[in-house]
């Protein structure tokens, strides 16, 4: 294997090079947004400065902008892994993409009908389920977690599942966990009930490859400033179901797809960073590997990240073993390491993760504290009100980085 480029890497993110009190910060504040390459901020600027338009102008320049939005449907297509541009719909965020979605289906529920959500999910892949099924007079089923290593309790899926279930609403990894589901068992028997699922890639997609049609999903949805982009989210669905479904839009804008789900003008200069940021990741894979297509390079990209990360992982539970006073809330045995993401939710004894977080900042060490939403965990696992200090680690992040965390930890109990 090659070595993994990380001087390289840290060069293209201009946000890395920040010094606090004379010393250089450490971002691990990830999971509630990834910083981005230069190439990400040129892109934006680009599109602003000589391509600014709104869709569908018959002058120059709203051509070059059709182009370039019609890239980045086809870069978002090409990064979760379908093939068609227009089951890839924008939106300001995956919660909102996901209220508008869930407000669509919930129309072709019925009382009797059942949703199961999780409760290791993130809020945004829980309420707007809720809410639908409310409004429908259908029943949510809570899959419960085990709480001793973050976990779904898979055997309360599927005893929640039954030919009554219309829609599973499951999370590809935790952004308070870090734990990554078996989604793909849980996938196939969703399907074999006739339930259509619904994947929050939200917190997976800067660590490992998207696959929609390995998956077998019907909608998958993630966000471009997790994974190295704008603010700005994205949602796939399968064609037949985006096109039979009535979401709430104007009489005006377009019956076709995308088009059909994206309403009102969108961040067009976001979209441009869209496709730079898989770009970006692309080149990374070109570097890591010999590839041929953009797909490849992609798919390069995250076996090389997906390498790195587990030793970022291995060196933090290590570490992480060696301190008195802290519990780690998730996988911490280094043979399950495969079965996490880099994101670590820590509590401490004494001191709340508020003021834990204090502590670091001022050492330079952004990290996040509370339930980050993820308040179905938080409260299964009796952590509110405080919630947890979250650690999240990604492919620009260093051992050094691992070392100064640690080690301000272990200042910060003595
Ligand atoms: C796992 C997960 N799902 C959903 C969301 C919501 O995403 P957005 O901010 O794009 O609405 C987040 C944001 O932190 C998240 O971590």
């Amino acid at each position: 294997m090659t070595t993994f480029p990380i001087d390289e890497i840290r060069a293209q993110f201009p946000a890395l090079a920040r010094h606090e009190h004379g010393r250089p910060v450490a971002y691990f504040d990830g999971p509630a947004g990834s910083q981005v390459p230069q190439s990400v901020a040129d892109a934006v600027s680009r599109y602003l400065l000589t391509t600014n338009s709104n869709r569908g102008g018959v002058f120059a320049v709203a051509k070059e902008s059709d182009a370039i939005v019609d890239a980045a449907h086809q870069a978002a297509a090409t990064f979760v892994g379908g093939n068609d541009p227009a089951c890839t719909v924008f939106g300001a965020n995956m919660t909102t993409l996901t209220l508008a979605l869930s407000r669509a289906l919930g129309r072709t529920w019925r009382a009797g009908d059942e949703v199961i959500v999780t409760r290791l999910d993130h809020d945004a892949n829980v309420t707007p389920w809720v809410l639908a099924a409310r409004d429908a007079g259908a029943t949510v089923r809570h899959v419960d977690v085990h709480v001793e290593d973050g976990t779904l309790d898979v055997a309360s899926f599927h005893a929640a599942l039954s030919s009554k279930t219309k829609l599973v609403a499951l999370g590809y990894a935790s952004n308070v966990t870090g734990t990554i589901n078996p989604l793909g068992p849980m996938i196939a028997a969703a399907k074999q009930m006739g339930a259509l699922t619904f994947i929050d890639a939200v917190h997976y997609a800067p660590h490992g490859l998207i696959d929609v049609t390995a998956l077998g999903c019907d909608f998958l949805a993630c966000s471009a400033y997790k994974f190295f982009g704008p603010h700005v989210g994205l949602l796939y669905g399968r064609r037949e179901l985006l096109e039979s479904l009535t979401p709430y839009k104007l009489r005006v804008s377009s019956n076709d797809l995308p088009g059909k789900w994206m309403t009102g003008t969108q961040a067009h200069e976001s979209l441009a960073g869209v496709a730079a940021a898989v770009s970006y990741l692309a080149n990374l894979g070109r570097h890591c590997g010999s590839v041929t297509t953009e797909r490849a390079a992609i798919e390069s990209a995250f076996t090389a990240i997906h390498g790195y990360e587990q030793l970022l992982s291995a060196h933090m539970l290590a570490g992480l073993r060696t301190l008195s006073g802290y519990r780690v809330w998730g996988i911490t045995d280094p043979a399950r390491i495969a079965e996490r993401v880099p994101t670590f939710s820590l509590t401490h004894a004494r001191f709340t993760p508020r003021e834990l977080a204090e502590r670091l900042a001022a050492e330079g060490l952004y990290v996040w504290c509370g339930n980050h939403y993820g308040l179905p965990f938080t409260e299964a696992a009796g952590l509110e009100p405080h919630g947890t200090l979250r650690i999240g680690l990604l492919h620009y992040n260093t051992i050094e980085e691992v070392d100064r965390v640690l080690e301000a930890l272990r200042h910060i109990d003595q």
